[in-house]
């Protein structure tokens, strides 16, 4: 990578409730007793017990980072009864990203919630900032002293869309209202958890990891296409300016109307190089350092990954000679995992899952990724 490539930052990223095992304690986990056999999270990849194999193998490809979530449910099990045992387990887990010479990129909040949240009306209620600043707090005077950066929140857009809008995610509410007031919950939560993890850790780094859609920015005017596009990429960003020390861009695909060569995930979803390019570019304009801290595809029999990650690797590159300071790549994922309501099919990992053993296989993308780094670190 150009210009600052000491510091650029390579690795992959995961998030607890898909891979951790038996989050029994959470809002996905209720809600997956009441669907299919298919769609029940189960031992997950296995995780939360084989963290130090999984982190000893992105050691092994290369990585230089790692990003992984918190599961608020195991750290607070009732409001304020903290859960020793977990704190003590990510604290063991960073001290090993640490041991291994990996920066850490750990997320607050990745989609799911305590159960007693929840119950309570998850970020619907009027003091879920306030529920959620507890937990923020907690963590940051437990483990502050070694994370190296904070994803306060995972996809506010994503998760409120899906959650309360498209009724697809738990707890399946289907009402614009709905979506926006967890929305505006979700800037006050991240501007209140941002205050405090600065107040408790001195020169903390601070973000949000944003899904953003690629649509390029040629044309002017308004069109209702294009409000809604800026709605979904920069609402949140742009009501939370001013409490970012870095932005987190999160790219899968581009808009329904962009040209692409045909090429698809096995989710069917078009794969576009050039859109990371695109939404790097966007993200410039809040004045920050920008991380990419999820890109990737589901493929199973590994025939588009090595591809897709030098075209993106190249999308990046495009996006810093445009003049954004691109700081980090974080590839989805390290490991195959479970993809949410769509279950354990789609393969996102660098490594390969057998569910039924556990046993991880290294795809051979993912030795396609290590030689670029390392001739990157080489250079
Ligand atoms: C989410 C991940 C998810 C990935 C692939 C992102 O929107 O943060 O949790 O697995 O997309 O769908």
């Amino acid at each position: 990578m150009e210009g600052k490539r000491e510091e650029f930052l390579w690795g992959a990223a995961t998030s607890a409730h898909q891979v951790e095992g038996n989050n029994i304690h959470n809002d996905w986990w209720a809600w997956e007793k009441k669907q299919p056999l298919t769609m029940r999270s189960g031992l997950a990849a296995d995780s939360y017990k084989r963290w130090r194999e999984d982190l000893a193998l992105a050691k092994q490809l290369g990585h230089t980072a790692y990003r992984f979530s918190l599961e608020w449910s195991r750290i607070e099990l009732a409001p304020e009864k903290w859960n020793r045992e977990a704190i003590e387990h990510y604290r063991q887990m960073l001290l090993e990203v640490r041991r291994l010479g990996l920066k850490s990129f750990v997320t607050l909040h990745h989609f799911t919630n305590p159960l007693w949240f929840a119950r309570r009306g998850g970020w619907l209620l009027h003091d879920s900032p306030e529920l959620f600043a507890r937990y923020v707090r907690f963590v940051a005077q437990q483990l502050g002293d070694l994370v190296d950066f904070w994803v306060t929140i995972n996809e506010p857009n994503v998760y409120a869309g899906k959650s309360f809008w498209e009724g697809t995610w738990p707890p399946q509410g289907k009402r614009f209202e709905e979506m926006a007031r967890v929305m505006n919950k979700m800037v006050k939560a991240h501007r209140q958890a941002y205050r405090i993890i600065h107040a408790a850790v001195p020169g903390a780094s601070v973000g949000a990891a944003n899904h953003m859609i690629a649509c390029g920015h040629k044309k002017v005017g308004f069109s209702w296409h294009a409000l809604r596009q800026w709605m979904f990429n920069h609402w949140f960003l742009w009501r939370t300016r001013g409490t970012h020390d870095f932005i987190g861009v999160n790219y899968y695909f581009p808009c329904g109307q962009t040209k692409t060569d045909g090429q698809k995930s096995d989710m069917g979803w078009p794969l576009y190089a050039p859109g990371l390019t695109d939404v790097l570019v966007e993200a410039k304009r809040y004045g920050v350092p920008v991380y990419v801290t999820e890109n990737g595809l589901a493929d199973a029999d590994d025939s588009r990954r090595a591809d897709f990650i030098r075209s993106h690797l190249r999308a990046v590159e495009a996006a810093q000679r445009a003049g954004v300071d691109v700081r980090g790549y974080l590839h989805w994922s390290l490991l195959d995992n479970f993809e949410w309501s769509d279950g354990f099919a789609p393969r996102f990992g660098l490594v390969e899952v057998d569910f039924a053993t556990q046993e991880r296989r290294v795809r051979p993308s993912a030795r396609v990724y290590q030689a670029i780094i390392e001739g990157a670190r080489r250079r």
